[in-house]
C-alpha cells in the first residue's frame, strides 16, 4: 500500500486557502526572492453563441484536470534563472502543446499575483485572449501535448451561465476542488476582464454557499 501513502496521510483534507494578493508593484520584491514561483494562464475567447439556444456562454475559458484530481490552469513552476513569462509559455507548450509562435503571453498580460507564506510560494497569473476558432484549435492540440496523460488529464471549458434553478452551471462548477488559489484567480480574471459583473459573481458564490 506504499503507493497510496500512509493510512494517516490518505484521505487527509487539503489545507485551507491561505493565499493573499500581492500588489503588482511588489512582484519582483526582494521579500519574495527566496520563495518558489509559478505562473499560470487564463486562456479565453469571447463567445456569445447560445448553448441549447438558451444560455449565453459569455466566454470560453480553458482549465484543466490535473494528475492530482484538482482543477487548475495551464502553467507551472519557474525554473532557476527563468522569467515568469518565459516559464508560463514553456509550461503551456509542455502541458497543452500551445503553438507559441502564434499565441504567447507578454509581461502586459499579468492579471494578479498571490503569495502563501506557509507554502513559500508566489503564484503569478496571466491572460491570453484568442478568437473562438483558435480556441477550438488549442483544445484539439492539447491532447498531443508531452504532458497529456501524466500531469494533465484533460482540458475543459468553464460553464459561466446558471440554469433556472439558480444552481446548476457556474455555481456547481465553483463547488469543485481547485489547486492553489486557482479558484480566486478564475474569479479575479472574470471580474477584471469584465466577463461577468461583480454582482453576477456574487450571485454564483451565494448559490454555492447553499451547499445543495
Ligand atoms: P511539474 O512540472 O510536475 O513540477 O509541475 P508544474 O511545473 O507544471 O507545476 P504546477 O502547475 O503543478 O504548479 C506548481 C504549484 O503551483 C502547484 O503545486 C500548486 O500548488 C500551484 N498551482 C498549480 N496549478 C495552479 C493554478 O492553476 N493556479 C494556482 N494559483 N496555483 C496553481
Ligand atoms: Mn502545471
Ligand atoms: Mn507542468
Ligand atoms: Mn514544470
Ligand atoms: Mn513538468
Amino acid at each position: 500500500w506504499g503507493w497510496l501513502g500512509s493510512t494517516e496521510e490518505f484521505g487527509r483534507p487539503p489545507e485551507p486557502n491561505e493565499f493573499i494578493v500581492i500588489p503588482k508593484s511588489e512582484i519582483h520584491c526582494e521579500k519574495y526572492a527566496g520563495s518558489n514561483h509559478a505562473a499560470h494562464c487564463f486562456i479565453y475567447a469571447e463567445n456569445n453563441e447560445r448553448v441549447f439556444d438558451i444560455y449565453n456562454p459569455r466566454a470560453s475559458i480553458l482549465m484543466q484536470l490535473r494528475y492530482d484530481g484538482y482543477f487548475g490552469f495551464p502553467g507551472g513552476l519557474i525554473d532557476a534563472g527563468e522569467d515568469f513569462v518565459s516559464a508560463v509559455n514553456r509550461e503551456m507548450v509542455e502541458e497543452i502543446n500551445l503553438n507559441t509562435t502564434i499565441h504567447s503571453v507578454n509581461h502586459d498580460d499579468h492579471i494578479i499575483s498571490h503569495w502563501s507564506e506557509k507554502k513559500n510560494l508566489v503564484l503569478h497569473f496571466y491572460k491570453l485572449k484568442v478568437n473562438m476558432t483558435d480556441l477550438i484549435e488549442i483544445e484539439r492540440q492539447a491532447s498531443l501535448a508531452r504532458d497529456y496523460g501524466t500531469e494533465v488529464l484533460g482540458t475543459i471549458r468553464v460553464p459561466l451561465y446558471t440554469l433556472g434553478d439558480h444552481y446548476r452551471g457556474f455555481p456547481v462548477f465553483l463547488n469543485h476542488n481547485f489547486i492553489g488559489c486557482s479558484r480566486d484567480q478564475l474569479i479575479a480574471a472574470l471580474t477584471s476582464l469584465n466577463i461577468l459583473t461583480p454582482e453576477e459573481i456574487q450571485l454564483a458564490l451565494n448559490a454555492n454557499s447553499r451547499n445543495i
